[in-house]
């Protein structure tokens, strides 16, 4: 089949390439810088994977920022930009219209235009009106959010759990059956749905595991005035099949540019229809709060004043192994850190130029791109996040680095037993 691909961020790139393996792929996007770099067959995304599988299929895509380039003559369009947060919280729609437009003007065929953006409940069946009035041929809409995760992107769309399609009455499935044709025989369920369904599926399974985070949060503050260790309870918890091991890593909690965007639009939405949605609310507010606890907790370490004391922070990543650090837990963290008159020092790996771009400015924030650089003079060591290379570190590792080695780990990545030799401070134990 041949197949446009509009806006190749996250979703739409490894959409692209990995489409590319069974069909003619043209991927397109506004922005020139990327699409020069795609030409090039650089990957722009530091995805597990994701390079090898560009450079197999390679010969099968075809890369521009000119819409009337990729959209003629294509019978499917995946539309994956993004959908940010806007000012009160539900998604801005502006590059989704613009996508629609695109389509609209250089659609020359009938079309099936597959949403792979996460769009408010009811934006797949307004979209199909307005391709349909505003362009020459006849266009079906289909809903088809998309469940990646960043690190496992292409593994996880080789094998996803479930497909969900949202169709709209009366319309054929045959377009979906050739496009996953690859999947027969792998045991994938194909769910269909309407659309208003499909849209709700992808903001409820994101709610769902936001909400197992903030739980799992709030049992660590009450196992921590108890004398419980989370990590037991939560690896006994998950042994339940109705309950599941996953999302229950207690912590600063969770960021990156799915999970906060989608409680807060789902909350929106909620509150617009007038369905009460406790568990929303309560799912963003004590996600909030839990940096800003975590400082108070390192602040009453110290005697409750920071001043003068020198706290490195490691891993300034939504997650390790990213680089992507929108709302990541280590703005709020250091925000705080900082009110708290701490000098802090950053480091990340490959992220630091990403963060600093939206970071306080502030003459006690500064940045060290190299790991031992960082912690050497700190009175404390914060981890705030998962990387794999602070994973690694050792408690001898901190005593080398440090003179008194105090390390708050805010991602639960090290055995109690082996930081035993050192102070340690965890989330829940
Ligand atoms: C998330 C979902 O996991 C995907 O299924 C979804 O498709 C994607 O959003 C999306 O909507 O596009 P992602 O944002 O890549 O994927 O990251 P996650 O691995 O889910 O982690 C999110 C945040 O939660 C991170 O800050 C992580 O540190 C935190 N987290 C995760 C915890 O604090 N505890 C956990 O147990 C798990």
């Amino acid at each position: 089949m041949d197949i446009v691909v509009i806006g190749l961020g996250y979703v739409g790139l490894i959409d692209a390439v990995i489409l590319a393996g069974y069909h003619q792929v043209a991927g397109y996007d506004n922005n020139r810088d990327k699409i020069q770099s795609l030409q090039k067959g650089e990957p722009v995304l530091n995805e597990p994977g994701l390079s090898t599988l560009m450079a197999k299929n390679a010969g099968h895509l075809f890369f521009s920022f000119n819409p009337s380039d990729c959209i003629p003559g294509k019978a499917v369009a995946l539309i994956a930009v993004d959908t940010p947060e806007s000012q009160n919280g539900s998604a801005d729609l502006t590059h989704f219209y613009d996508s629609l437009d695109n389509i609209a003007k250089y659609g020359d065929r009938d079309m099936t235009v597959i949403i792979r953006s996460t769009v408010p409940v009811g934006t797949n069946r307004l979209a199909q009106q307005y391709l349909n009035n505003h362009g020459h041929c006849h266009f079906t809409v289909i809903s088809h959010p998309e469940f990646l995760s960043q690190g496992q992107a292409v593994s996880g769309i080789q094998k996803p759990y479930r497909l969900v399609f949202g169709i709209p009455e009366g319309a054929s499935k045959n377009v979906i059956n050739k496009l996953y044709a690859f999947y027969r025989g792998k045991k994938i369920p194909f769910i269909y749905t309407r659309p208003e369904s499909a849209e709700l599926i992808k903001y409820a399974s994101n709610n769902f595991l936001a909400l197992k985070i903030s739980y799992i949060n709030e049992i660590a503050r009450l196992a921590e005035k108890i004398g419980a260790d989370v990590t037991e309870v939560a690896a006994a918890m998950g042994l339940d099949p109705r309950i599941g091991p996953s999302f229950l890593n207690a912590g600063l909690g969770y960021g990156g540019s799915c999970f906060p965007k989608d409680t807060k639009a789902l909350n929106w939405l909620a509150d617009k229809k007038h369905a009460p949605s406790e568990t929303l609310k309560a799912t963003i507010k004590v996600n909030q709060e839990q940096p800003l606890l975590f400082a108070e907790k390192i602040a009453t370490h110290f005697g409750g004043t920071l001043s003068g004391k020198k706290i490195a922070i490691l891993g300034l990543a939504f997650k390790g192994e990213t680089t992507d650090v929108r709302n990541s837990q280590a703005y709020p963290l250091i925000e705080r850190l900082l009110e708290l008159k701490a000098e802090v020092v950053a480091y990340d790996r490959s992220a630091i130029g990403q963060f600093r771009k939206k970071a306080p400015q502030n003459s006690r924030l500064a940045y060290s791109d190299e790991l031992f650089a960082a912690m050497k003079g700190a009175d404390a060591v914060v981890i705030a996040n998962d990387a794999r290379e602070l994973r690694n570190l050792k408690a001898a590792d901190f005593v080398a680095a440090m003179e008194k080695p105090v390390v708050f780990d805010g991602r639960n990545i090290y055995k109690l037993k082996d930081m035993i030799s050192i102070e340690y401070n965890s989330i829940g134990r």
